[in-house]
């Protein structure tokens, strides 16, 4: 019998491919997307400019930055059938069902056997436009409120709220919710974009590896942890429940959410531009309680099991301070990552390899059928 090496549970520290779009030093928390800190992305730029840096390696020059712009804006209309499917599924799919079964739609019409690199990037660009107006679409069916079109005078972070609320939000608010965009974009060989990368390299469309990857996203385990952080919040309900729930959690053995991560050792950079956002959010709605229990949750987590928070944990209270609906945050985790999405399965089909990896036989050795009325 060959020796089996022993398997990498969770491929955890396997390198799987060659990349140069997001870097991460988990000993040091630190991010950076082809080579830029996230923290200078965060204070400088913004999601479209983000978007196209991620896709092209490169921050764009002016005219080409320009022309993206408008292209976004003039591509977050849906076709009719995603329009219908949002209508029809919205009382009854959860978001990130509904998300899923419409983006795989949105392949319907197009030719999704033409996958060479310059038509992958404009269904990119389009994908990311368009994501937004799937989701407000839905969060207002299901209210039974009308749907609001898209603006094209509004930025993309402002157009969503837009289209959510019906309102359009103060500059203050919609540079927050994109700046949170930025932070989201991208982030490596997380869960996800593995999935996405693993669809593309077996030649199949953009819209089906994005696909994989809003199935793979929602887990709780992943992008599912920000809503799951907010309904931890709601049900603890104050600040002076927070450690007696806390340490009931933990006496159970259940997993915290929002806390830990499987690459950084340290606290995770982007966690803490978003706890400041919180903290700015909840002085300006004047609601305090949100972001101290939070902090409380991270005070505790820290002592009691050494553990940090993650990107998830102080999401969770920005968008509720936004008047985001918590099942909705994992869409917006969506909204924000398929810019990274995409730019794997390009970065993947310009050297792609069939991904195929095997695993360690455990099962019983060489057996003979046995007929169906023979089996004990
Ligand atoms: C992110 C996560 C899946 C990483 O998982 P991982 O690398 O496989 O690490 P493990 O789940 O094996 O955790 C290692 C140890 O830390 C503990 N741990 C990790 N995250 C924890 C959490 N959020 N709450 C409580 N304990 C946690 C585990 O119980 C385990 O302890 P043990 O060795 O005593 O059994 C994990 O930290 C987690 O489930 N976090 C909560 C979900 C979340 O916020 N996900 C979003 C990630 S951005």
């Amino acid at each position: 019998m060959t020796e089996q090496a022993a398997p990498r549970a969770g491929l955890e520290g396997v390198a799987v491919a060659d990349s140069a779009i997001a870097k991460i030093d988990g000993t040091v928390g630190e991010l950076r997307y082809c080579g830029y800190l996230i923290k200078d992305l965060a204070d400088h730029s913004d999601f479209v400019e983000t978007s196209a840096l991620l896709w092209d390696g490169e921050l764009p020059k002016q005219d080409k930055l320009a022309k993206l712009r408008t292209d976004m804006r003039q591509q977050r209309g849906l076709p009719t059938l995603a329009l219908d499917l949002v209508q029809r599924l919205a009382g009854e799919q959860s978001p990130m069902d509904c998300l899923r079964t419409v983006v795989s739609a949105l392949a319907i019409g197009d030719d999704v056997l033409t996958t060479d690199d310059a038509v992958n990037r404009e269904r990119a660009i389009r994908l990311t436009a368009q994501l937004p107006t799937i989701v407000a679409a839905y969060d207002r069916v299901r209210k039974g409120k009308s749907i609001v079109e898209p603006r094209e005078d509004l930025t993309h972070a402002a157009n969503f709220l837009y289209m959510l609320t019906g309102t359009v939000p103060s500059d203050e608010e919609a540079e927050i919710f994109d700046t949170c965009l930025v932070l989201h974009a991208e982030h490596g060989f997380n869960a996800s974009t593995f999935a996405a990368r693993v669809t593309a390299a077996t030649m199949s469309d953009i819209y089906s590896a994005v696909t994989s990857a809003i199935g793979t996203l929602r887990g709780p385990l992943h992008g599912g942890a920000n809503t799951a952080v907010m309904n931890t919040l709601l049900e603890i309900g104050s600040v002076d429940a927070v450690e007696a729930h806390l340490d009931g959690m933990l006496a159970r053995r259940e997993k915290i959410m929002g806390f830990g991560h499987r690459v950084y050792k340290v606290v995770d950079p982007r966690a803490l531009i978003l706890k400041q956002f919180a903290r700015d959010l909840a002085k300006q709605k004047g609601e305090p309680k949100w972001f101290e229990m939070s902090e409380r949750l991270e005070e505790l987590m820290k002592s009691r099991k050494g553990i940090d928070m993650n990107v998830d944990f102080y999401s969770a209270s920005t968008y509720h301070y936004m008047g985001i609906d918590a099942d909705l945050f994992t869409c917006v985790f969506a909204m924000s990552r398929v810019a990274g999405w995409t730019a794997h399965v390009l970065e993947q089909c310009a050297n792609n390899r069939l991904i195929r990896p095997r695993a360690n036989w455990v099962g019983p050795d060489d057996r003979d059928y046995v007929a169906v009325d023979q089996r004990s």
